[in-house]
């Protein structure tokens, strides 16, 4: 598929979930090239009298939204989410447990899908997969202070490779939180919840990139049209 014809499929998926959000909603704005549409939409439909406040998962989603126009708010004043969308890195069918973070906002993008009454997920056709961990590897935000220990418990979980990920000119990232990201490859994952459940009892990791049981739907734009699907 060629990265025209993929765009035009995030955009589908993008505008459709855009299009599920009603006025007087609090909708938490997800993060990456996908989710960059649904803001898109979401500020076209604000300057046609849509009224909401966003919550952005990024630094960078926070930018689109206040140029698109999106009124925003935080958690000091609404606890609760009406509706959070966004992209995510793997998709596993049937489950629609996901991967999410290789844009770097995992930890906000978490904390946003858990307080959201309805977290809608939106793809394009290359990201469902039979396992998680087939083709991405999962992110885990981490610490600074004794990343290296951290990291080598990590691939006693069974992680290969795991290195601090850095940017195109080679310096580290660093996210929004202040955090480092260890792309850990584990293969395909047969078991999520145990993994994740080992990963979580490593001291040094802020959250790992794997959303089990979290997505209410999943749109997955392919070239016959958008499809929905639910857990
Ligand atoms: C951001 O941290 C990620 O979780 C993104 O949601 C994910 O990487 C999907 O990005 P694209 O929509 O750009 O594929």
């Amino acid at each position: 598929m060629s990265s025209t014809d993929m765009n035009a499929h995030k955009r589908t998926a993008a505008r459709e979930a855009a299009d599920m959000v009603k006025s007087g909603m609090v909708v938490g704005l997800g993060t990456g090239s996908t989710a960059a549409y649904m803001i898109e939409r979401l500020g076209e439909r604000v300057a046609e009298g849509l009224e909401i406040f966003g919550i952005p998962t990024s630094d960078d989603s926070e930018d689109k939204a206040l140029k698109a126009g999106i009124p925003l708010t935080d958690f000091s004043a609404h606890r609760r989410i009406d509706i959070a969308i966004d992209g995510a890195d793997e998709v596993q069918r049937g489950s629609l447990n996901l991967i999410k973070g290789l844009g770097g906002a995992l930890l906000r993008e978490k904390i946003v899908a858990q307080a959201a009454k309805r977290f809608v997920v939106i793809v394009d056709g290359t990201k469902p997969v039979d396992l998680l961990g087939e083709r991405a590897p999962v992110p885990v935000e981490v610490i600074s202070f004794g990343w290296e220990c951290t990291a080598e418990l990590l691939a006693a979980c069974g992680a290969r490779g795991v290195k601090p990920r850095t940017d195109r000119a080679g310096s580290l990232f660093v996210t929004d939180t202040g955090n480092m990201i260890l792309d850990c490859h584990f293969g395909p994952i047969e078991n999520p919840e145990k993994l994740a459940d080992k990963i979580d009892r490593i001291v040094g990791v802020v959250e790992h990139g794997m959303f089990l049981n979290m997505a209410s739907e999943v749109l997955v734009a392919t070239p016959d049209g958008v499809e929905h699907w639910e857990p």
